[in-house]
């Protein structure tokens, strides 16, 4: 089946991507990322611990931009072309959902090859080659990889944010503009991740294993233990992630014009929703980061810490 070809719309969007990086510090988000892997690179056991925490929560992104997409498909009452007069020729959910879409089916890999794999199979083995690198055994490897309970509730964040909830605008937007910051922020994470291990770390004892292994198996699979980093983003080039954030922000764009919210309004959940998962995700390498260095898990209320790193993160969602 072909695609349609698409009559241009002249409605100016109110959700342009200036608006989003006001909101962040990129170089910033940066520096932590890389001072938190390159502290890790000092204890192998460490490394495991942060790739460890990282993989544990990025695992839950893929299923849940798909329920997302899902939950914007199904409000198609939401959704409407204002110049078709006929209700049933006039819903455009489809067209909102399908630029989530998209990012889980990256997630999940099949391709038209059928050769890629889900991004949660790559990241598997990621982390086998780190334990292997570690020398951690497999009663090891179980201990360490227990989620702490800081980790288990940031992750219940992640996953009652990203969501929305059909037919309900507000919790759409919302979980829109946090979807859209996972994926502007994790092109900044794995570009970060991978200047710290092959860059700043390329005369660590990981970074020279890491030559000396082309395959690592996972089931029945051999993967390249590196790709699950620069499928996403390498420290000189985009990856998938920065598709990922167009395709947000599109969606984001296509619910601006085909719903009758408020602008000001529906900019203000928007933004709500985008500086939600910033926070969390600063949250996130806060805790990691107090992990490998303290070797201690701090406990609630998670707010406490915020405060912690010096990022701050810019603007004011209300
Ligand atoms: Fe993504």
């Amino acid at each position: 089946m072909t695609e349609g070809n698409k009559v241009q719309s002249t409605t100016p969007h109110i959700c342009q991507s200036s608006i989003f990086r006001s909101l962040v510090h990129p170089q910033e988000i940066s520096n932590f990322i890389e001072e938190i892997v390159g502290r890790a690179l000092t204890n192998p056991e460490a490394l495991y611990l942060l790739v460890h925490r990282y993989t544990h929560f990025n695992g839950y992104a893929g299923p849940l931009v798909g329920i997302l997409a899902a939950n914007i498909g199904l409000s198609r009452e939401l959704f409407h072309d204002p110049h078709e007069e006929i209700r049933s020729l006039a819903d455009r959910a489809s067209l909102v959902a399908r630029y989530v879409h998209n990012a889980t089916i990256d997630e999940h890999g099949m391709g038209i090859s059928n050769k890629k794999l889900p991004h949660r199979v790559l990241a598997q083995g990621t982390l086998k080659f780190i334990a292997e690198f570690a020398k951690l055994n497999g009663s090891r490897q179980n201990k360490l990889s227990q989620a702490p309970s800081w980790l288990s509730e940031i992750c219940q964040r992640f996953i009652s944010g990203y969501q929305g909830k059909a037919g309900d605008i507000e919790e759409l937007l919302l979980a829109m503009g946090f979807h859209a910051a996972s994926e502007m922020l994790a092109d900044i994470e794995y570009a970060a991740i991978d200047r710290a291990l092959r860059i700043n770390g390329k005369d660590s004892s990981f970074a020279r294993y890491l030559q000396t292994r082309t395959r690592v198996v996972v089931g029945d699979y051999q993967i390249n233990p590196y790709i699950w980093i620069t499928a996403h983003a390498c420290h000189d080039r985009h990856g998938v992630e920065h598709d990922h954030y167009e395709d947000a922000l599109r969606a984001i764009e296509m619910a601006e014009h085909y719903s009758s919210v408020d602008p000001k309004e529906f900019l203000n959940w928007i933004k709500k929703g985008f500086q939600k998962f910033i926070t969390l995700q600063h949250l996130l390498f806060s805790f990691i980061r107090e992990e490998i260095t303290e070797n201690y898990s701090y406990s609630f209320p998670l707010e406490e810490i915020v405060t912690l790193p010096s990022i701050q993160v810019r603007g004011d969602a209300q």
